[in-house]
């Protein structure tokens, strides 16, 4: 009997303290104290003892009794204290995940790939770092030529090359001229440079490191129409309709002529308003292909011609979204980049 009182004590403990929620409290408390639960059958157990030993059990069977009741009282008390388990609704709709997009200026490649692709653009990418002889001299700067300055070159310090020059980070996406008429040899070329370029310069239009597009396109009979032609179809695809350019006389050493390219104000459409003044937004340079870059790669100018336009895509950003200051984009603030 005495080993029967102790396994229904251990069973009962071990029980109630694996119980996790009410309803299994209760089953359990009718398993042990109901009409056939094991306490039940110990006290019935007494019945059967002889006169001298059922007080000792009736006393030992009351004794557990009363502990089993203090646990499962407790555990009660517990359950009550424990919160709540939530009730997952699986039919609920989920939580959105929050998914970034691209950067603004890596928005604006792809578009500006795409519309260039449609005029038989291809888009390359020639070094960050080139040698002199690429960004400069080949372009049909001579040596120390003052034209230089207004690149506001960074230098690498390294070896000279003899032929090559000095290195530096590319100023201008122009060093893809020479290196495509290397690649390509036979024209027709139709190439869009897109890279990083870097120049000692910052202020709210300018950054150090920046990008440029840079197309090149050489064949037979091109003219400047052709150039037009181009520069307006990606003004009015990019900005929209009604956006033309305007060349303006201005002087590139790489191109003869030589243009500064302006697209009419997209909110007064070229008559002058409080925003432009003028009517017309500087965007970039364009020209013909110098004779003497077309030699430089390769290619002999008395058969083919071409032209050659460079852009910032900062600026073009800026222009489309009438951005203050092209400085913001590159200060990852996140509270402007989730605006676009
Ligand atoms: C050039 O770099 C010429 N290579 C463009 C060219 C190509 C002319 C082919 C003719 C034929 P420019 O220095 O003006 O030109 O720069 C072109 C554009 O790059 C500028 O109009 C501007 O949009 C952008 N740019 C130049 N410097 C910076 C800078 N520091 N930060 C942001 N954008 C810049």
């Amino acid at each position: 009997m005495d080993s029967k009182i102790k396994k229904v004590l251990a069973d009962a403990k071990s029980k109630i303290s694996s119980v996790d929620n009410p309803k299994d409290l209760e089953s359990l408390t009718i398993e042990l104290f109901g009409k056939n639960g094991q306490i039940t059958q110990l006290t019935k157990g007494i019945a059967t003892l002889n006169l001298e030993e059922k007080p000792l059990f009736g006393k030992k069977i009351n004794e557990i009794k009363k502990d089993i009741e203090k646990l499962i009282e407790d555990k009660h008390q517990s359950l009550k204290r424990q919160k709540p388990q939530k009730q997952i609704d699986i039919t609920e709709p989920g939580q959105k995940q929050q998914i970034g997009h691209l950067h603004l200026v890596s928005q604006a490649i792809e578009e500006i790939v795409a519309i260039f692709a449609k005029l038989g653009f291809s888009p390359k990418s020639y070094p960050e770092i080139d040698w002199d002889w690429y960004a400069f001299e080949s372009l049909n700067f001579p040596k120390d030529h003052p034209a230089r300055d207004d690149w506001e070159t960074f230098f690498i310090k390294a070896p000279e090359d003899p032929k090559y020059g000095q290195q530096v980070l590319t100023p201008h996406t122009s060093n893809g001229q020479v290196r495509e008429m290397e690649e390509v040899k036979n024209p027709p070329i139709r190439m869009l440079n897109i890279a990083r370029c870097y120049r000692r310069q910052i202020d709210v239009s300018h950054t150090p490191m920046f990008h440029q597009f840079e197309g090149l396109l050489v064949d037979k009979n091109v003219g400047i129409p052709d150039l037009k032609g181009t520069l307006d179809y990606f003004s009015s695809n990019f900005y929209g309709q009604n956006r033309v350019t305007r060349l303006r006389p201005h002087h590139f050493r790489f191109t003869e002529p030589s243009f500064e390219v302006d697209i009419n104000c997209g909110v007064c459409l070229g008559r002058g308003c409080r925003i432009c003044k003028s009517g017309w937004l500087e965007l970039g340079g364009a020209g013909m292909v110098h004779p003497n870059v077309l030699k430089a790669g390769g290619i002999d100018p008395k058969i083919y011609n071409g032209f050659a336009f460079g852009w910032g895509i900062e600026r073009v950003i800026a222009q489309r979204t009438d951005l203050p200051d092209i400085r913001l984009l590159y200060q990852n603030d996140i509270r402007f980049l989730e605006q676009f």
